[in-house]
């Protein structure tokens, strides 16, 4: 027989069906419920910590419960372009109403916090939610090991300007890589290794090579859908890169940015391979809520927590405390959890759209990388083309995508290749943007042609 608290569950799906509840709104009040179905409070608060554990409606301390999903806000499109050139996540499916309710949640429960310093690591509630949600990801770290920093960019940055136990002083990166990686290493004017990220991944040779030859203090590696590249490792040459960052003294700066969107089950990061202190983690907010937060986490290995608390408060005393708290409601209401299974469905789809564009739209001879991410890749133009060309005449067509020349150090600079990001295209609009960048290229290595005749 039914339990009375499934019943409720039904009754309130049926609302929910019928269009009484919508995604976001608040729905009734314990009390009222009790009321209508005529049944105990025990009864109402079962069955919503039982919709609460399947991640239908999410609770906020002192305010009520609320339902979870759909289109957040209404985000703005650009009649007739489509934009593969944008960095950010996808607008329409954030969290953006989710959020504003643990933004309130916080400035209510953090205010005394408000009217001093806090502490330049993070808050340790929020602290404590990071080390369990990056569990799941295979990072087991004590809570003294995580920093949460103004965006993952900050780690970067500090990590960069840091002195290394190893006392190494050069870094060896992926090229192409993270564009504002390269400017923290370009404005500190310190020395860099490049090392070519294909379809294939690196010359793990090579990298050997570097790290036997070179004073590599660390090897700064996007281990999963590599920006710009949408290149992923396998498990496999993850382990065999941190056995040779042992083997030779090198550390490694794992950034798993989009770690959470891995639908690979068994996807392991770096950091599960030498938890110690060898890898040092970061993960970002940035792709899966919203940028403009400024929020991101580090892993740090012991040795370096005193010089990175005093730079990170060198830098900004700390991270803001009414974002920092949000995220801590946001984790521990288990939102998040929901938010990033939606996630990764839309970004396989999104993926899965884009590989079947690119083969059936790219002309013969023309390369491309990650077309499975779901949100970077790359197109590679024959040799002697110049991607600037392509970008400018795409734009004349309603059609923006990203020169990549900025994303190589200067000693290893491509001006053959251009960068896309699906993530803020319409599925519908992905296919008809590829087939006309398709048509672009093909005109494009005409004319390139002719002229070199
Ligand atoms: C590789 C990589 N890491 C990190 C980030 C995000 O950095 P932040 O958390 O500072 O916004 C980005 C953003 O584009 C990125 O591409």
């Amino acid at each position: 027989m039914e339990k009375l608290y499934e019943e409720v569950i039904k009754e309130i799906e049926l609302l929910i069906r019928d269009g009484y509840i919508k995604p976001g709104d608040k729905l009734p009040s314990i009390r009222t419920l009790s009321e209508r179905f005529q049944c105990s409070i025990n009864t109402i608060i079962k069955a919503y910590s039982e919709m609460e554990k399947a991640h239908r409606i999410y609770s906020v301390p002192k305010s009520g419960y609320f339902l979870v999903g759909g289109r957040q806000i209404e985000a703005t499109t650009n009649d007739g372009i489509i934009d593969f050139s944008s960095a950010g996540p996808d607008k329409w499916n954030m969290p953006y109403r989710e959020y504003q309710h643990c933004m309130n949640q916080a400035i209510e429960l953090y205010k005394e916090d408000m009217f001093q310093y806090s502490e330049p690591l993070g808050l340790s509630a929020l602290r404590f939610q990071l080390s369990k949600q990056l569990q799941e990801l295979q990072v087991f770290a004590p809570v003294e090991r995580i920093a949460v920093v103004s965006g993952s960019q900050q780690a970067l940055d500090i990590f960069v300007s840091l002195p290394f136990p190893n006392d190494k002083t050069e870094i060896c990166i992926e090229q192409p890589t993270h564009f504002s990686m390269i400017e923290s290493i370009l404005t500190r004017g310190i020395n860099a290794i490049g090392i070519e990220v294909t379809a294939q991944g690196i010359d793990l040779d090579l990298l050997e090579h570097i790290f036997r030859e070179r004073p590599i203090k660390f090897f700064y590696t996007v281990s999963r859908f590599q920006n710009p590249t949408g290149f992923s490792y396998s498990n496999k040459e993850k382990e065999k890169i941190v056995k040779l960052a042992r083997k030779y003294d090198v550390y490694i700066i794992e950034d798993d940015y989009m770690g959470d969107l891995d639908t690979r089950k068994k996807a392991d990061p770096m950091f599960a391979y030498d938890p110690s202190g060898r890898v040092l983690y970061t993960k970002s907010f940035s792709k899966v809520l919203l940028p403009g937060l400024r929020l991101g986490v580090a892993v740090l290995p012991e040795a370096l927590l005193e010089p990175f608390t005093k730079a990170k408060f060198a830098a900004d005393v700390h991270t803001p405390v009414i974002t920092q708290g949000a995220l801590e409601v946001y984790l521990q209401s288990g939102m998040y959890k929901a938010h990033i299974e939606g996630l990764r469905k839309i970004y396989k789809r999104k993926g899965s759209i884009l590989n079947r564009s690119f083969r059936a739209h790219l002309p013969l001879g023309v390369t491309f990388t990650g077309a499975n991410s779901g949100f970077y890749s790359t197109i590679q133009l024959p040799l002697k083309s110049k991607a600037e060309h392509l970008v400018n005449a795409l734009k004349k067509k309603n059609i923006l995508v990203q020169n990549a020349t900025g994303m190589y150090l200067p000693r290893y600079k491509k001006e053959n290749v251009i960068r896309l990001s699906v993530s803020q295209i319409e599925e519908k609009k992905i296919e008809e943007g590829i087939r006309r960048i398709g048509v672009e290229i093909d005109k494009h290595i005409r004319s390139a042609k002719k002229f070199s005749r």
